[in-house]
C-alpha cells in the first residue's frame, strides 16, 4: 500500500486550510482546529494537551505553508508562536467531524428471547483469566448482546471477582464493593429476601447506575429462584415504533428514584429512557421498587403513568423474557444500564440460594477493550 503524501495545501478563505492528498482526497481544516490539534501541543510523556487555546488570536492567520523535505506540512503563523507540523497520514485520518476509531465501538444487537433460545453466549472462566484473546471475545459478546454467561468458575468468593477485575476495578456502592444476594433476616433490599424480583435495572437511584453487573451463582438448590433477563433497548425500541408519544414521555420526564435504609438516603431525578446526542437509546433506568412518590404536576402525571405502564407491560411480554436457571460455577455478566434482570421467588425452606455480585462501569469496560486491541 502506498503511503499518502501531501500534494497541495493552500489557504481557503482566511480561517481555513485546503489540503490535497495523493489519494485524491481534498479536505478543508479550520485554522483554529489545526492550532489546537497540532501534535506538538501535546505533552511528550503524558499525551495531554499542553497548548493554551487562549494564547492565540481569535482569528489566527497563516503566514506561510510548505511541505518539508521529510513529507510533513509546516504551518507558520502571523502571531508570535511556534510553527505547527503535521504528518500526512495523521492529518488525513483526522478529517473534520470524523471521530477517532474505537475498538470498544461494538454494535448493539437488540434481542428478543427467541434469538437467544439456546441461552446467552457462554465463555470459559479459565480462558478469560489466562488469555487476552478469550477476554476480548467475551467482552465483545457481552457488549453486543448485553448479556453473557461465564462458566467453570472454580471456588467462591474471590473467584468471580477476579474475572470482573480482568476488565477493571470494581464499582463500589452503598452495598459494598461486592454483595451477597441471599435471603437475609434483616434485609435492606428486596434482593435480600426470597421474594420474586420483577425485571429491573439496579441502583436507579444513583446519579450514574453501575454499568456492567456480574452475578456469580454459588448455590441454587432451593425450589424456585430461576433467573429472567430482557433487553431493555429492544423493548424501548418497540415502544418508540408503536407509541412514540409514550417513548418521548419516558425520555423527557424526570422522575424521582430513591433508596433509603438506616444509613443512606440516596435520591436522584432522572428519566426512564436516556438518549445520546444522536437520539439513540443509551440507557434504561427501570426499577419499580426504587421509584419514589411521583412528583409530577396534575397536568402531566396521567400521561406519564400511561407511558410508564406501556413500557412496564412490555417487560411482562414473554417474547422479551429470557428465563433460565443459574447453576453453581456460572456467572451472568450484563449491561445493567441496558438489560433488565429479575428472578422468581424461591422457597428458603427447601434449600439455599446464594449469588455473589459486583459491578464494573461502562467506561472501564470500554477502556479494557481498547487496551486489548492496542496490544493486538
Ligand atoms: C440483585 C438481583 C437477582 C437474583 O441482586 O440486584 O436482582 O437472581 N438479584 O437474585
Ligand atoms: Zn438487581
Amino acid at each position: 500500500m502506498s503511503r499518502i503524501t501531501f500534494t497541495a495545501a493552500r489557504p481557503s478563505g482566511t480561517q481555513a486550510l485546503a489540503v490535497e492528498y495523493s489519494d485524491g482526497y481534498q479536505v478543508t481544516y479550520s485554522l483554529m482546529w489545526l492550532l489546537d490539534s497540532c501534535p506538538e501541543g501535546f505533552h511528550a510523556q503524558t499525551g495531554e494537551r499542553a497548548f493554551d487555546l487562549l494564547s492565540v488570536p481569535d482569528a489566527p492567520l497563516l503566514h506561510a505553508v510548505q511541505v518539508l523535505a521529510d513529507g510533513r506540512l509546516e504551518l507558520q503563523w502571523e502571531h508570535d508562536g511556534p510553527a505547527s507540523h503535521f504528518a500526512p497520514e495523521w492529518l488525513a485520518a483526522h478529517r473534520p467531524g470524523v471521530p477517532r476509531t474505537d475498538a470498544a465501538a461494538v454494535e448493539y444487537s437488540y434481542w428478543k428471547a427467541a434469538a437467544l433460545k439456546d441461552g446467552p453466549a457462554r465463555h470459559d472462566a479459565a480462558a478469560i483469566l489466562n488469555d487476552d484473546a478469550a477476554l476480548m471475545a467475551w467482552l465483545v459478546d457481552t457488549k453486543r448482546d448485553g448479556l453473557t454467561i461465564v462458566q467453570g468458575i472454580e471456588g467462591t468468593g474471590e473467584a468471580s471477582m477476579a474475572i470482573a477485575r480482568r476488565i477493571g476495578f470494581l464499582r463500589e456502592t452503598n452495598f459494598g464493593q461486592t454483595f451477597e444476594v441471599v435471603n437475609k433476616a434483616d434485609p435492606n433490599n428486596l434482593a435480600y429476601t426470597s421474594l420474586a424480583l420483577a425485571l429491573h435495572t439496579d441502583l436507579t437511584n444513583q446519579e450514574t447506575p453501575p454499568g456492567y453487573q456480574f452475578l456469580h451463582c454459588i448455590t441454587n438448590d432451593a425450589q424456585g429462584g430461576g433467573s429472567v433477563f430482557a433487553d431493555g433497548f429492544a423493548m424501548a425500541q418497540v415502544l418508540r415504533d408503536s407509541d412514540p408519544q409514550a417513548f418521548d414521555m419516558l425520555a423527557t420526564t424526570l422522575i424521582p428514584c430513591r433508596f433509603f435504609d438506616r444509613e443512606y438516603d440516596i435520591r436522584i431525578h432522572k428519566p426512564v429512557i436516556t438518549l445520546d446526542h444522536a437520539l439513540a437509546i443509551q440507557e434504561i433506568r427501570f426499577n419499580a421498587h426504587l421509584v419514589d412518590l411521583i412528583d409530577l404536576p396534575l397536568e402531566t402525571v396521567d400521561a406519564w403513568y400511561r407511558a410508564y405502564r406501556a413500557f412496564m407491560r412490555l417487560t411482562r411480554d414473554p417474547a422479551f423474557r429470557l428465563s433460565f436457571r443459574m447453576a453453581p460455577g456460572e456467572m451472568t455478566a450484563f449491561d445493567n444500564r441496558r438489560i433488565l434482570h429479575g428472578r422468581e421467588a424461591f422457597n428458603p425452606a427447601t434449600g439455599n440460594r446464594h449469588l455473589h455480585g459486583c459491578y464494573v462501569d461502562r467506561v472501564e469496560f470500554d477502556s479494557r477493550m481498547r487496551m486489548l486491541a492496542a496490544r493486538g
